[in-house]
């Protein structure tokens, strides 16, 4: 089966999307799969990036990036003689994936996890691991996200969304109350997010979340545990699955952002130590997050969990981090199914 993992991209994610493929190219069982490694620079030339792929790994404070010079020969196009694509040429990109038999678009974040290569995919007719162009962009965005949850009873935080150009009402200071989190509304692994204790710091905050989206969330911080759940489609078609749950221990740092992420690196539970009330309602919500937002394939969603047992939805990814140190594959493989397996299931269903 020939698999092409296509990743690096446009968004800010670029990097992280890098050190998921790395992985995901390690593990893949080359007695069954033909890997074909299609990096997308940060400019969105695809390039054919084949190599060692532990090259991909974060090497202490440095990040992977792909870019054409360190993609080998190029790509992949409907013109075998280009040897390098634009992006107003991805299309042409996409449809040179012909020959292979499934895309897994390890991408996270803008052009890869909201919708829009699902989109060329789909008119391309190549099967694809993962959410659909719906789910895709449903997920990505956080406040579609927070209105199809409510809408199915799953609780979310106090938020506020600032539409382009927009402050923070009076109002809705006074109902948020502090700290909050400003987040932009469409990213990933904690970019453009900075946790305000003082609305005086509120407007450099917005300003910052918008160089990533003119549209911006305002969350009141929940005070509670970071609890998240592996979901994935069921093989028989029956309802999606979800794994054990993991506590991520905050320790010194604040918060969940970049550095304790990817740099520093998160100490983590598996199993969560939970009542099994409170996590079978975890799974639950978990799973019916993916079921309400049409997802696919896998999909990671994270819960803020307070003292008192209230479990609040904070987001959904459907391409969660597959690096060596992220939550999704830990889970399962604590819940017993490894790596290589996750992946076969993956494919398995994108294929079915
Ligand atoms: N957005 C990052 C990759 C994650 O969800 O793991
Ligand atoms: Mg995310």
């Amino acid at each position: 089966i020939r698999v092409a993992v296509v990743f690096g991209g446009r968004s800010t994610e670029h990097a992280i999307s890098c050190v998921s493929a790395g992985s995901i190219l390690a593990a893949l069982d080359p007695e069954r799969y033909e890997a074909v490694p299609v990096g997308i620079t940060r400019e969105g030339r695809w390039v054919l990036a084949a190599g060692d792929p532990s090259r991909f790994a974060i090497n202490g404070r440095e990040l992977p990036e792909i870019t054409s010079g360190s993609g080998a020969a190029v790509v992949l196009a409907a013109d075998p003689t280009a040897t390098e694509l634009t992006v107003r040429d991805a299309a042409a990109g996409v449809s040179g994936l012909a020959g292979v038999d499934v895309v897994f678009p390890v991408l996270h974040g803008a052009y890869g996890e909201d919708g829009t290569i699902q989109g060329m995919l789909e008119m391309a007719g190549i099967p694809y691991v993962g959410a659909n162009v719906f789910a895709s962009a449903a997920a990505m965005d956080k406040e579609f996200t927070k209105k199809l949850a409510t809408a199915e009873g799953i609780p979310v935080g106090p938020y506020a969304v600032l539409r382009a150009g927009v402050p923070l009402s009076g109002a809705d200071r006074e109902r948020l109350g502090l700290p909050v989190f400003v987040k932009p509304s469409r990213a990933g692994s904690s970019s453009g997010i900075t946790k305000v204790t003082d609305w005086a710091d509120l407007e450099a905050a917005v300003a910052t979340a918008r160089q990533i989206d003119p549209k911006v969330l305002v969350e009141t911080a929940i005070v509670g545990r970071e609890i998240e759940c592996g979901v994935l489609e069921s093989e028989a078609g029956g309802p999606p699955e979800a794994s054990l749950l993991a506590e991520i221990h905050m320790d010194d740092a604040d918060w969940y952002d970049f550095e304790t992420k990817y740099l520093i690196g998160t100490r983590y539970t598996i199993p969560a130590e939970l009542s099994p009330e409170l996590t079978g309602r975890i799974q639950e919500y978990a799973r019916r997050t993916f079921t309400t937002l049409d997802c696919a394939g896998l999909a990671r969603v994270d819960f803020f969990v307070t003292a008192d047992g209230r479990v609040y939805l904070n987001e959904i990814n459907t391409m969660p981090g597959m690096t060596p140190t992220s939550m999704f594959p830990q889970m399962w493989a604590v819940t017993g199914l490894a790596y290589p397996k996750v992946l076969d299931r993956l494919i398995r269903t994108a294929l079915r």
